[in-house]
């Protein structure tokens, strides 16, 4: 599958994925505020995607330096990227390493420029590394001919990689394992009607898309072994935030015994959030729902921890109870 983004001569490339799947439409973003803008607009989507066009919305600001000194042009450009969307936390995750990134390159006298690009470059390696990790450890959960739901699109184009939930979805299909993949459509943008399934079929691994409001059903009839999701933030308690819809889904998937688990790398892990209720939670134009007419857009929902069955990170499965197993997962991560 194609990434969803690319960086050269000094030019950030964003496959549109509002147009998607009718068009394929690259978008040039020379300047942070363009980044800015697609990010808002959904053109470049998906946790772990947002925090790599950050990254290299980073490098863009700090290539023209508007007379100003690296740190504060680097803070007015983190300002302005980490205002555009609330609730995945991996924007901020990447602002805060390239604030890492730049403090190190000016105490060792490096160009903050160079250095930032050499950092964005390693982030992206990095993130397409967990995602084959995390599809690895997937694997396990997984059995003969599984009949797998999932919601939103957790793709490469979610990822700049090859995926988180989705990613392991279609790493179990080429080990044989997998029967059936269920798409929610996921209203009111569709990122499962048109970017999961714009996916699945690039890679040949067959699918239905249903309603949003047919996974009960599905579970009631026995057709859904497993549910698997993605993540924009994780609390330090394993709440989950995600697209709005994930928590239905979970509390239909407890009720019919189903497992339901959460594939995200250690990035959307946030140990400064103790629990779901301090996630803020995006809202969007109303006019995304219905043109015109009264409507509360919430994008995102969070799923209580107790109905998440486990995380899939890239250093492996965590189990509950998450307030050990995730702490001690970010803690072998930087041992500092
Ligand atoms: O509003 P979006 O399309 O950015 O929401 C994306 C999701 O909710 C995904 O499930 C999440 O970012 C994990 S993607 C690997």
């Amino acid at each position: 599958v194609a990434s969803p983004l690319r960086f050269s001569g000094g030019v950030l490339e964003l496959l549109d994925q509002t147009r998607l799947p009718g068009a394929e439409v690259w978008l040039r973003c020379e300047e942070p505020e363009q980044l800015a803008d697609a990010i808002r607009r959904l053109a470049v989507r998906g946790a772990p995607a947002i925090g790599v066009a950050a990254a290299y919305g980073l490098v863009l600001g700090l290539r023209d330096l508007r007379g100003e000194e690296p740190s504060a042009r680097f803070e007015a450009v983190a300002e302005l990227l980490g205002s555009t969307r609330p609730t995945a936390v991996n924007l901020r995750w990447a602002i805060d390493g390239g604030r890492e990134a730049l403090a190190r390159a000016l105490a060792e006298g490096h160009d903050p420029g160079e250095a930032l690009r050499e950092w964005a470059d390693a982030l992206a390696r990095d993130q397409r590394d967990a995602d084959r990790r995390m599809a690895a450890h997937a694997l396990a959960l997984f059995s003969e001919r599984s009949r797998v739901y999932t919601h939103c699109n957790t793709g490469g184009l979610a990822t700049a990689g090859s995926g988180t939930a989705l990613g392991a979805i279609e790493e179990a299909w080429r080990a044989g394992l997998v029967g059936e993949v269920w798409v929610g459509e996921t209203r009111p943008l569709l990122q499962g009607a048109r970017l999961t399934a714009w996916e699945l079929e690039q890679s040949g691994v067959p699918f239905h898309v249903v309603t949003d409001s047919s996974a009960a059903a599905l579970m009631a009839r026995g057709q859904v072994d497993l549910v698997m999701v993605g993540a924009d933030r994780i609390a330090r308690n394993g709440d989950v935030a995600n697209k709005i819809g994930t928590y239905s889904l979970a509390v239909v998937a407890e009720r019919h015994r189903v497992p339901l688990y959460v594939v995200a790398p250690l990035s959307t892990l946030d140990p400064d959030t103790a629990t779901g209720a301090e996630i803020p939670i995006e809202e969007r134009d109303p006019g995304e729902v219905m043109a015109g007419g009264p409507a509360l857009n919430l994008a995102f929902d969070v799923t209580p921890h107790h109905l998440v069955t486990a995380l899939v990170t890239e250093v492996g499965l965590l189990e509950p109870p998450y307030e050990e197993s995730i702490p001690r997962a970010l803690r072998a991560q930087s041992p500092a």
